[in-house]
């Protein structure tokens, strides 16, 4: 296709699948980075400057002080379903509208949740350290002995779509008692098909084999896992962080794993990823995996791929797919 000048400019700002470039690349003049290279917040500002859309990771600070130097932006799709990279306020402000990816990915991430909660209370990634280690020379009866998944009480903080998809998994598929705390309590349906009970954070944390974080990061949010919350779950507990850094604690978790205040605690995400708190590397019974919740092949492209039909339908149609802050829009629309 000839190219011509009075198309959009798109800035892609990390590496990613060809063929979502290359579908921008049919609607717009593409700026990517192909060899997805750490740009600083300043470069990221610089390439932005005459861009009217950016598929952006989640990573990028969209703030004021970057939507000051970048007064052709229109629009930035996310493609992951967290915002908070994104100042919503500050972007509606200046007419920017901001896009996530939610439900693409919401069966793969409570799939991986629970897989960090099945390594997590049977202490999967830790046997195999022994193991890869040579020290395995004998059976003993108590080798390893881990949490019982099956029939025990499953606790949900945050009971979005994903945490909904957990507690599905739980209650039918291993017999789980399931609670769940959330910000506004579910409609009865809804709790009827998760098989779902409400209760309040405290008790929550007092009654829980197995407590799973599944909220948004925000202001409210920001180390709602702490020493105190720490201090109510019981001594057999395992905590699963699929959230976001930033929700629990780290400095008081790793301290909790290390005096065995909670039995054992598995994190995909932690506060300044991907740099983690050190004394989290020091103790045995925590299972640490690199922000991969989402990671399939499949979902990542469908994730990538809703955010590009946000691109497209905001810039080209007028109308985007997963809006974020389209009724506070004002100035450069
Ligand atoms: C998301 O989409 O927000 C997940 O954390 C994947 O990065």
């Amino acid at each position: 296709m000839a190219t011509s000048p009075s198309r959009p400019r798109i800035l892609i700002t990390r590496a990613i699948f060809p063929e979502v470039a290359q579908r921008l690349s049919q609607h717009f003049e593409v700026e990517s980075n192909t060899d997805d290279a750490d740009w600083s917040a300043d470069e990221v500002a610089r390439r932005l400057q005459d861009k009217a859309g950016a598929l952006t990771f989640g990573l990028e600070r969209i703030n004021a002080e970057l939507l000051a130097k970048c007064p052709a932006l229109k629009i930035c799709a996310n493609m992951t379903v967290g915002y908070n990279n994104f100042d919503l306020d500050a972007m509606s402000v200046c007419g920017v509208l901001g896009t996530n990816a939610p439900d693409v990915l919401t069966e793969t991430t409570a799939d991986f949740g629970f897989a960090l909660l099945m390594a997590t209370a049977r202490r999967v990634t830790e046997s195999e350290h022994f193991l890869r280690a040579g020290k395995w020379t004998r059976w003993n009866y108590e080798m390893f002995s881990g949490a019982e998944v099956h029939g025990s009480t499953l606790g949900i903080i945050g009971m979005g779509r994903i945490g909904q998809a957990i507690a599905r998994r739980g209650a039918l598929g291993f017999g789980m008692k399931v609670i769940y705390h959330n910000r506004s309590r579910l409609d009865a349906a809804t709790e009827t098909a998760c098989r779902a009970s409400y209760v309040s954070k405290p008790e929550l944390l007092q009654s829980a084999d197995h407590v799973m974080l599944v909220v948004p990061y925000s202001a409210a949010s920001h180390h709602s896992i702490g020493a105190a919350e720490l201090a109510l779950m019981r001594p057999s507990a395992t905590l699963i962080n699929i959230a976001r850094g930033g929700v629990v604690d780290d400095a008081a978790l790793a301290t909790a794993l290390r005096d065995k205040r909670i039995a054992a605690a598995g994190l995909d995400v932690y506060e300044g990823e991907p740099k983690l708190h050190p004394d989290l590397l020091t103790v045995p019974n925590v299972v640490l995996t690199p922000h991969i919740a989402s990671a399939t092949a499949g979902t990542r492209r469908a994730m990538a791929m809703l955010a590009v039909d946000n691109l497209i339908g905001y810039l080209v149609h007028g109308k985007a797919v997963t809006p974020l802050n389209a009724a506070g829009l004002q100035g450069r629309i």
